[in-house]
């Protein structure tokens, strides 16, 4: 007799179901607290939110959509620091006041999500499915990872159309799941943590029977990658002054698309090679200030973004004179830095 074998959701949630899955989010029917999850979760991996306790102290930090409403952008962006991309944090409180200013309901639907700043359309697929069981298939890059894989497709999975093709071709195994959210939650998962980019674990997978790219030795080979072009240099240089009280002087970052409403060195950018100079213009720009002198400190310091390379030479200043005007654009003050969200490449710099 011949027995056809499970299909794949079978296969997918047989094998979530056999893992321990101890994530704080996981027991929160809370479509808020699904909500904030799943934007910390759309760059970071789930080892940083769950176990630096981000999620954790975020929602202690902001219980409801009301009190993320109403919280200071500066003690959103504390509880965001370090989590990188922090548009997102800036985002979801955006969209917080627009919920309360619309009567504090959340949508209920995945198209309702969608027309939140901040939420793309496989974020609003994995807050619906969990939140409300919607059948909308999520389709982020470690779940097109999985598929190129299993299906052998050789499209561009960072551009829309494949993933909608793939969406699509996910739906009959979603509806037929009955658990949507534990669906595309497993998903997720095996692409996060089995199908992974460099040495995926086949021998672990529950899909491996009818996957593609195991059975023709190609998993390396998808999903198929145009070539990268390589990234962009800037260089930059910033004046560190400190106090005797240990306070070091920091200026924020103002109407930045990039990392705005952070704190940060004075700094400037330069094309030439960095001179002691480019740390005195950095001061005097940022602050009003002047300095005599300007010596290195410590060696360059590196960070890649998304779209460029950063390359920060720090000088300590010296015979700074002037007082800080408070008028003077950008905000400028001396401050214990701890209290104050900092650049990720600035708590590097002053060793924090
Ligand atoms: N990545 C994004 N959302 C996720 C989730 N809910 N579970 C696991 N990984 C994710």
């Amino acid at each position: 007799m011949h027995v056809s074998p499970p299909p794949l959701h079978t296969h997918l949630l047989r094998w979530y179901d056999s893992r321990t899955r101890e994530m704080p989010w996981r027991n929160h029917p809370d479509p808020y607290a699904v909500w904030v999850s799943e934007i910390m979760l759309q760059q970071t991996q789930v080892e940083t939110v769950k176990g630096k306790g981000y999620f954790t102290r975020f929602m202690s930090a902001f219980p409801t959509v009301a009190q993320l409403a109403a919280a200071p952008q500066q003690a959103v962006l504390k509880a965001w620091e370090g989590l990188g991309y922090y548009t997102r944090a800036r985002n979801l409180q955006k969209a917080a006041q627009r919920i309360v200013a619309q009567g504090g309901g959340l949508p209920d639907t995945s198209g309702g999500w969608a027309e939140l700043p901040g939420v793309g359309p496989y974020t609003a697929a994995a807050i619906a499915s969990i939140s409300f069981g919607e059948t909308a298939p999520v389709v982020d890059g470690n779940v097109a990872r999985v598929f190129a894989r299993y299906l052998g497709w050789p499209d561009d999975f960072r551009k829309s159309p494949p993933r909608e093709k793939l969406a699509a071709w996910l739906l009959p195994f979603i509806r037929k799941s009955k658990r949507p959210g534990d669906f595309n939650q497993a998903m997720m998962d095996l692409g996060a943590t089995c199908c992974t980019p460099r040495t995926p674990l086949c021998a672990e997978c529950p899909l491996r029977k009818n996957c593609f790219a195991f059975r023709e030795g190609k998993q390396s080979a998808y999903p198929v990658k145009p070539e990268k072009k390589a990234l962009p240099t800037r260089r930059m240089v910033a004046a560190y002054v400190a106090d005797n009280k240990g306070r070091v002087l920091l200026t924020q970052r103002v109407g930045e698309k990039l990392l705005g409403g952070l704190w940060e060195l004075p700094t400037v950018e330069v094309t030439h090679k960095p001179s002691p100079r480019d740390a005195a213009r950095a001061l005097r720009e940022k602050t009003g200030l002047t300095a005599v002198g300007a010596k290195r400190k410590g060696g360059v310091v590196a960070h890649t973004f998304s779209h460029f390379k950063l390359e920060l030479h720090v000088y300590a200043v010296s015979g700074v004179t002037g007082v800080l005007d408070k008028k003077r654009p950008p905000p400028a003050r001396f401050a214990p830095p701890e209290t104050l969200p900092l650049t990720t490449a600035t708590r590097r710099v002053i060793g924090l």
